[in-house]
């Protein structure tokens, strides 16, 4: 096959990362995609970097199998543990994500900003880095979500138990005065509603899936690797656990296939 013809793979530790394949088939909808949903090992959040290293080196090794032309980090849990050993060690390009505090720093009024994701993200090395380039004026006020994934993961996305969560998060926040929230974790743009009742609309809440999507845009146009084919594209889902939650948060979206497997 043509490197071009070859899919785009995917993964995250479950079923979040499906926000920046919806953002990805939106952009580019010629490219099949393979999606891995590590459901079985969520949440990476609260693992230690080996831990999410190792993880993360398994789902790539799967992908490359599958023939991936590139592949999308798309958790910021593994980007921020993983990305740098996975570019160092397999020649297929990365895109990985990563919390958008800059873009965040660059917009707030009030000097503040949240940002609401993992422990593994906010405790990573790469995080420390970019926080420590935000202007000093800037206050981040840093959350880690405990038992948001989890939630999200048995599909209890709309629900008192998840509204509770959120709110006992954000009222902080908000006594703090943050303007501006960065959602740090691909599950949670799927947590935007309740955010905003929450909020009562009076934050910008800050996601980097469009951003994610732009840039495996313009690195498959670098690498002319954008697929030229006719061919209808193929949008394969791989869970190795109970694919209801997958199939239940890609309702509306067309795709190919979800299949139970074990990676
Ligand atoms: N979607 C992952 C992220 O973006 C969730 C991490 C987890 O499994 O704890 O960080």
């Amino acid at each position: 096959m043509k490197d071009s013809n070859r899919p785009i793979g995917i993964f995250d530790s479950g079923i979040g990362g499906t926000s920046i394949w919806k953002e990805v088939t939106r952009l580019l909808p010629n490219e099949s995609t393979i999606y891995l949903s590590d459901s079985f090992n969520a949440p990476y959040g609260h693992k230690t970097k080996q831990e999410i290293l190792e993880l993360s080196i398994k789902n790539t090794e799967f992908l490359i199998q599958q023939g991936c032309k590139l592949i999308i980090v798309a958790c910021n849990t593994a980007t921020t543990n993983a990305i740098k050993y996975l570019r160092e060690n397999y020649s297929v390009p990365f895109i990985g994500i990563e919390p958008a505090i800059k873009p965040a720093s660059l917009q707030t009024k009030t000097n503040t900003i949240g940002i609401l994701a993992t422990k593994g993200t906010l405790n990573s090395e790469l995080f420390e880095k970019t926080s420590s380039l935000i202007d000093n004026n800037i206050r981040i006020i840093e959350q880690i979500g405990e038992g948001l994934v989890e939630l999200i993961e048995a599909g209890k996305i709309e629900t008192q138990a998840m509204d509770s969560l959120l709110n006992s998060y954000l009222q902080p926040m908000l006594d703090q005065n943050i303007d501006c929230l960065v959602l740090g974790c691909t599950h949670y743009p799927y947590l935007i509603n309740a955010i905003k009742k929450i909020t009562n609309n009076s934050i910008s809440i800050i996601d980097s899936g469009e951003a994610v999507a732009r840039q495996t845009k313009r690195i498959l146009e670098q690498q002319n690797l954008l697929n030229e084919s006719k061919n209808i594209p193929s949008k394969l889902f791989y869970i190795n656990k109970d694919k209801k939650v997958l199939e239940d948060i890609l309702n509306g979206s067309d795709y190919t296939k979800v299949e139970e497997k074990n990676f």
